[in-house]
């Protein structure tokens, strides 16, 4: 039977492969972003419906929960990034820093905890929610990896609220995935061989190794699965 499942910040990179993965499987796909002709483009291309959200905007979320169907089976908390890549370096600009801080926990944390609050009503039982964490949370990387970590410990909130409706909430944390638009153009080649030669597999990331993995979380295999961080980095942070 077709579920319903919404992506946010679904028009590009990770977001896009985790939609284009549902789609495959026959699942109804709702995408949102904050560029319309983007988000739009990615709808057409995968046939999927788009509502143009702001993830970090309180108005434009319950705008969003109220348009979309009764019922939601699986939400991706993916919308987010490195908000620094496209500010000012802060140095000792106290103002600046509180700003850049803000900027991230916005983009990665509030926008996670405002969507699943709205949405959580239309979650169906036994349904699933993701977020996308990240290897910086584990690294370090100032307010990025701070938001992400946080995100982390939200996600337990969210497991233990959401448990007795058998619904499963989980963190997929990437590390380095190439083809997104994550980097804004920033990452030199320098970078990259650097960041390929930290996996164990001695390879990138793409983001269909992302979205096979949430795949698999909103499966009926992974039903007993939740609260858990899965990283997803070949290797380059271990646990165990
Ligand atoms: N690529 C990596 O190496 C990597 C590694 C670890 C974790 N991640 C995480 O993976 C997730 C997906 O990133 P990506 O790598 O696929 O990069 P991406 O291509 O930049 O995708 C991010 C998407 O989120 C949307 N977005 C950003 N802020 C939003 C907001 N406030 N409201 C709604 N949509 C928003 C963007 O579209 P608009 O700008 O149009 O809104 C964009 O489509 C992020 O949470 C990122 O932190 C990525």
């Amino acid at each position: 039977m077709s579920r319903t499942i919404v992506v946010t910040g679904g028009a590009t990179g990770i977001g896009r492969a985790v939609a284009e993965r549902f789609v495959a499987g026959g699942d109804e796909v709702v995408i949102t972003g904050r560029r319309v002709g983007v988000l739009e483009k990615a709808a057409a291309d995968l046939g999927v419906r788009a509502v143009v959200c702001d993830g970090t905007d309180p108005v434009a979320v319950a705008r969003l929960a109220a348009e979309l169907p009764a019922q939601i089976d699986v939400l991706v908390n993916n919308a987010g990034g490195n908000t620094d890549f496209a500010r000012p370096d802060a140095a000792d600009d106290l103002v600046q820093l509180r700003a850049n801080w803000l900027a991230n926990l916005e983009s990665n944390l509030l926008s996670a905890v405002l969507t699943t609050t709205a949405l959580a009503p239309k979650l169906a039982d036994g349904g699933s929610v993701i977020h996308l964490g990240s290897i910086a949370a584990n690294l370090g990387r100032s307010s990025y990896g701070a938001s992400k970590a946080a995100l982390t410990t939200y996600n337990l909130d969210v497991a233990t609220e959401l448990g007795p409706r058998r619904i499963t909430s989980n963190v997929v944390a990437p590390g380095f995935t190439a083809d997104t638009e994550f980097f804004q153009g920033q990452l030199t080649d320098t970078r990259r061989e650097s960041l390929i030669q930290a996996t164990l597999t001695k390879r990138e990331g793409v983001a269909t190794d992302i979205a096979e993995t949430i795949w698999f979380l909103a499966s009926p295999g992974a039903r007993h699965l939740t609260a858990q961080t899965i990283h997803l980095n070949g290797g380059a942070l271990t646990t165990r």
